[in-house]
């Protein structure tokens, strides 16, 4: 229990994973501060710590930061992650996920903290040749994004070389769901993810479902992937945080639950749920969609003592569906509300215009 209030700098902790990450920290006795500069983020999803609102390419901000809190380790959600906007303008991927991550690990090592969760992706590994896909399964990503995570990948290594600093490096694979208590959701805009897209189908929100690829080599010919429960993927960022605060080495883990699912059954899954048929189109399969991508999660529930609990399909939808039906309403209200309530200060002739950071 001595690491009660221990300080851990999140990047991206206003987003979808690490928001989910910022409550599992709290629950656990950690004090987590939110670094994001909310491009993708939401001011709502920050509950369980500060808000600290910057970019990790801002030297100065960060100096700032990490010399006010002074935090034990990081964990590095930030970046940008539609892979296929990174085929169409790789620019701002590399400039954001190396170049900006760069800025982060140099502040990091100039303020003597030398541990980081990383968070990585399966898009490292490719078109998979081994299913399920090992740590040691080669990594060769086929579009920017998934070479953006590589690189920071061989970045920390270099850094951990040369300035000691260990990392972790969690690979995950399709995270889904929402919290239990509906305090959380994923809330991307845009959306591409298939859940979300499924749900929303279901609510009525878009017309139907495009399912790229119906003549795949699986049981009903689309594609499959390993959807991983966000709280579960949260519960172990907060074991990775134990196991590197330990000093137990730098290494590389899988996250996902060694299941797959189908689009198929995801959509037959939402629809026995929610009661509604969903409408959907086949189209094409698209270029650099594996058929299967499903994780082998041994090496992580070995090193971190650590398994998912929450992955079932059946749970990732229910805990979605209520997120979107009902809690989701309530949170874009609030935020509606007080981007109102600032709208009206910022405009009093009483107040001078604030510079937000
Ligand atoms: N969602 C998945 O299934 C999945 C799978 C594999 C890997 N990942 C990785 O996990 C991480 C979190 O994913 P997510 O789904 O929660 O995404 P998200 O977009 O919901 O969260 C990312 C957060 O980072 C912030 N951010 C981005 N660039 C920033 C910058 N330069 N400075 C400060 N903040 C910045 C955004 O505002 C956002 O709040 C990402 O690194 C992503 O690549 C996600």
């Amino acid at each position: 229990m001595d690491h009660l209030g221990t300080p851990i700098l999140v990047t991206g902790g206003a987003g979808y994973i690490g928001s989910h990450a910022c409550k599992a920290l709290a629950k656990m006795g950690y004090f987590p501060i939110t670094y994001d500069n909310l491009v993708y983020g939401h001011r709502w999803a920050v509950k369980w710590g500060p808000l600290e609102e910057g970019d990790v390419s801002e030297r100065q901000r960060l100096d700032d930061v990490f010399s006010r809190y002074k935090p034990k380790a990081v964990i590095h959600f930030a970046a940008y992650a539609y892979a296929g906007e990174s085929v169409q303008n790789p620019g701002k991927y590399y400039r954001n996920n190396v170049v900006g991550s760069l800025t982060l690990i140099e502040a990091m090592r100039d303020h003597r903290v030398n541990k980081i969760i990383f968070s990585s992706s399966c898009a490292t590994y490719g078109i998979p040749s081994i299913i399920p896909i090992p740590e040691s399964h080669p990594q060769v990503p086929i579009n920017p994004y998934g070479a953006s995570k590589l690189m920071m990948e061989r970045i920390l290594q270099d850094f951990g070389q040369a300035h000691g600093i260990y990392s972790i490096f969690l690979r995950y694979f399709n995270a889904a769901g929402a919290d239990l208590d509906g305090d959380l959701g994923e809330e991307h805009e845009p959306e591409t993810h298939l859940l979300p897209l499924v749900i929303k189908a279901a609510l009525r929100q878009i017309p139907l479902i495009e399912i790229y690829g119906s003549d795949y080599p699986t049981p009903d010919g689309t594609a499959i992937r390993d959807y991983i429960h966000v709280t579960d993927l949260a519960e172990a960022h907060v074991k990775a945080l134990m196991h590197l605060l330990e000093e137990r080495g730098s290494t590389a883990l899988n996250l996902g639950t060694g299941r797959g699912y189908s689009v198929r059954e995801v959509i037959e899954a939402v629809e026995e749920v929610s009661g509604k048929s969903i409408p959907v189109r086949r189209c094409p399969r698209r270029v650099g969609d594996p058929p299967i991508l499903v994780a082998d999660p041994i090496q992580a529930e070995k090193a971190l003592k650590w398994q998912p609990q929450r992955s079932d399909l059946r749970t990732i939808i229910n805990t979605s569906w209520n997120w979107y039906s009902t809690h989701r309403c309530k949170e874009f209200l609030k935020e509606g509300e007080l981007k109102k309530h600032f709208a009206t200060v910022e405009r009093s002739p009483k107040n001078p215009p604030v510079i937000k950071r």
